[in-house]
């Protein structure tokens, strides 16, 4: 049998993580390590992406949100920064068919409009292509940062607040999250960060207040099937409180 099957036999299907969300880090360090180039990580990176994906749909994880590029992966140098562009634009039209044949729907969460007009126009076809899917919902946060997602709430509520839509005195944390780019799902139970760092990097801020954290030295090209059943299997052994006893 192999590790990864093993691992699945012990999961309690009952008690999956709804959403979990994924700090894909250290594609840079996977390449530096082999005497590659940093995109050469990131092409790697987009295997694990495809593998993690089919296994958040087989094991009947409901949503998968994953920090494909932040709003400061622009200050990286211009090669880097197109080849990531490319790299996306074009697992999108690869994949789209693979989306649709295991029932994924994508969506996408960020400051959407300022990125490429050939990567805004992948993502509309697969948004549109997969909308009626009803397996996992695989939420790519690109051009995303948590602080610019709050200020663009709070800007959206403020113009809703002067139309009249709502009173000032009536905006509650139910009300304000409407407003978040993540309205479409729950908070995340499950926060994975490969290649060790110990940071939250800015990738939704107001919404893992609660959430379990799991973090692996593993690099994000090699992480697999089996390090995510890893972090589940560490997920069912948490005690969630919220804040009470
Ligand atoms: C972090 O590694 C990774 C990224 C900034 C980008 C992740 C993108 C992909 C895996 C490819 C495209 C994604 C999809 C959804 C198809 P790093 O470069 O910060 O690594 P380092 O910390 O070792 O330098």
């Amino acid at each position: 049998m192999t590790k990864a099957k093993e691992l699945e036999e012990k999961l309690d299907k009952a008690k999956l993580p709804q959403h979990v969300a994924i700090i894909m880090d250290g594609n840079g360090r996977w390449a530096r390590k082999r005497d590659l180039p940093r995109v050469a990580g990131h092409r790697a990176g987009v295997k694990s992406v495809r593998e993690i994906v089919r296994a958040c749909g087989e094991i009947g994880i409901k949503v998968l949100t994953l920090y494909a590029f932040s709003v400061e992966n622009w200050k990286r140098p211009r090669r880097e920064v197109d080849t990531l562009m490319r790299l996306l634009r074009e697992s999108l039209r690869r994949e789209l068919p693979n989306l649709n044949k295991n029932q994924v729907r994508l969506r996408a969460i960020g400051r959407l409009k300022e990125l490429p007009p050939k990567v805004q126009e992948a993502l509309e076809k697969a948004i549109k292509s997969t909308e009626g899917n009803e397996g996992l919902i695989l939420n790519l946060a690109i051009n995303y940062g948590g602080r610019s997602e709050i200020v663009d709430a709070v800007k959206s509520l403020a113009k809703d607040v002067e139309k009249g839509v709502c009173k000032p005195d009536e905006v509650s944390e139910e009300i304000f999250e409407k407003y978040l780019y993540t309205s479409h799902v729950p908070d995340p139970d499950l926060l994975i960060r490969t290649s060790g760092e110990h940071r939250v990097s800015n990738f939704l801020l107001w919404q893992v207040s609660y959430s379990e954290i799991w973090i692996t030295p593993v690099y994000w090209p090699d992480f697999r099937r089996h390090h995510l059943l890893g972090a589940l299997l560490d997920y069912q052994e948490r005690k969630r409180r919220f804040g009470g006893i």
